[in-house]
């Protein structure tokens, strides 16, 4: 499967709202979920939308290491990284659970190069399905709820600059985090 371009910010595809899947376990699905999961490994995402390779429906897919299992010492896990469970979400539903907000850095594919301190609920509930039609619903609190809203926001044209609260706090990693490779999602 081949390993896709993503889009960069400004591109006016990753601005749009993406549409629902309605048929699974299909080919055409099954090949677009190679191609991700091939995009997502060969650039080191914790995660990818569907729309950041220019599909415009509603799959992302997801994972995050515990750092331990990670062998490239050159690439550091967010500090505050717990594992994720690799996932397929396909047509998500988010459901804010309680009010609590918290900030934390943030990365994206298709904003290379650059971190910002991004506010998220750190209590969600997402409902979803995987490439086969299977339901998934979990809730989740702090990283792992981050990753999911981070890339549930590119299914409605939504990429993370949006969402900061205080410019300042937005930048080039080698400033920021001098020495430090950080994934991006
Ligand atoms: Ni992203």
């Amino acid at each position: 499967m081949p390993v896709r371009p993503v889009l960069r910010m400004g591109d006016a595809r990753l601005l749009r709202r993406a549409e629902p899947v309605s048929h699974f376990g299909g080919e055409e699905l099954l090949a677009l979920l190679g191609d991700m999961r091939d995009t997502m490994q060969a650039t080191r995402g914790v995660g990818l939308a569907a729309p950041q390779i220019g599909v415009n429906l509603r799959v992302v897919i997801f994972s995050v290491r515990p750092p331990q299992a990670d062998r490239e010492k050159s690439a550091a896990r967010y500090p505050d990284a717990e594992a994720v469970p690799e996932t397929v979400l396909i047509n998500p539903v988010i459901t804010r659970l309680g009010d609590e907000i918290e900030e934390a850095w943030e990365g994206c594919l298709s904003v290379p190069g650059l971190r910002g301190l991004v506010p998220r609920l750190r209590n969600i509930r997402y409902q979803g399905c995987d490439e086969y039609g299977a339901l998934i619903d979990r809730t989740v609190s702090g990283f792992h709820a981050r990753v999911v809203q981070h890339e549930c926001d590119h299914l409605d044209g939504i990429l993370y600059p949006m969402r900061i609260r205080d410019m300042a706090k937005f930048g080039y990693n080698e400033e920021l985090f001098p020495g430090r490779t950080m994934p991006d999602a």
